[in-house]
């Protein structure tokens, strides 16, 4: 357990049993959120009911939680959570691919978070730098993550820690 030196008074710690319930609101949260953004291209139709039986009918909250879980007892893998007192307030996981042209292992933002009372906290600076110290630690030189262009709280954060946006997806309904 470590000491966060960005401001925001939590303290970085591992993931625990008992934060299973809060990460499991969170993914939901998030994953509700993220397919109401893609939703909007890929499913017009969708209704907020119908975005919810695709979470529950693909499982996606199980699959998330627990690839969090696994991560989080893997030393290839990084995962920490910020915690006020003993309650988790946000989580950040990362892992590392290596980059088939620039020949090297990128370390991957793959999932932060920040429980929504406690947003703009400094929270999500300090899950970010958490996972920076374990790249660097990691001996990877560069990170990446993938951020939804409708997100702008995330481009916030990512541009504040020193990232570039440097590839844009695109996206195009073949039929
Ligand atoms: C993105 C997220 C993790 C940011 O966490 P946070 O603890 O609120 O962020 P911080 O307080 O550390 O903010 C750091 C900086 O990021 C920027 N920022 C964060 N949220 C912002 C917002 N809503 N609007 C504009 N800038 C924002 C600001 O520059 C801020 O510094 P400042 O407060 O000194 O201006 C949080 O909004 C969240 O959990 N969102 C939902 C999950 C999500 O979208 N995750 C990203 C997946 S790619």
């Amino acid at each position: 357990m470590t000491a966060d030196a960005d401001g925001s008074g939590t303290r970085i710690d591992q993931l625990r049993s008992t934060d299973e319930p809060a990460l499991r609101c969170w993914i939901a949260d998030y994953l509700f959120s993220q397919l109401t953004q893609w939703g909007r291209w890929a499913m017009p139709t969708w209704s907020a009911s119908d975005i919810n039986d695709h979470i529950a009918g693909n499982n996606l909250i199980e699959k998330e939680w627990r690839e969090i879980l696994e991560a989080s007892a893997d030393s290839a893998r990084f995962v920490s959570v910020a915690r006020l007192g003993v309650d988790a307030v946000g989580v950040v996981y990362a892992e590392s691919r290596r980059d088939r042209y620039l020949c090297a292992k990128l370390g991957v933002l793959s999932w932060i978070y920040v429980a929504p009372d406690f947003r703009r906290g400094r929270i999500g600076c300090a899950l970010l730098a958490s996972a920076k110290r374990w790249m660097v630690s990691s001996s990877l030189t560069m990170a990446e993550v993938f951020v939804t262009a409708s997100n702008p709280a995330a481009i916030a954060l990512y541009s504040r820690a020193g990232f570039d946006s440097v590839d844009n997806r695109m996206l195009l309904r073949v039929s």
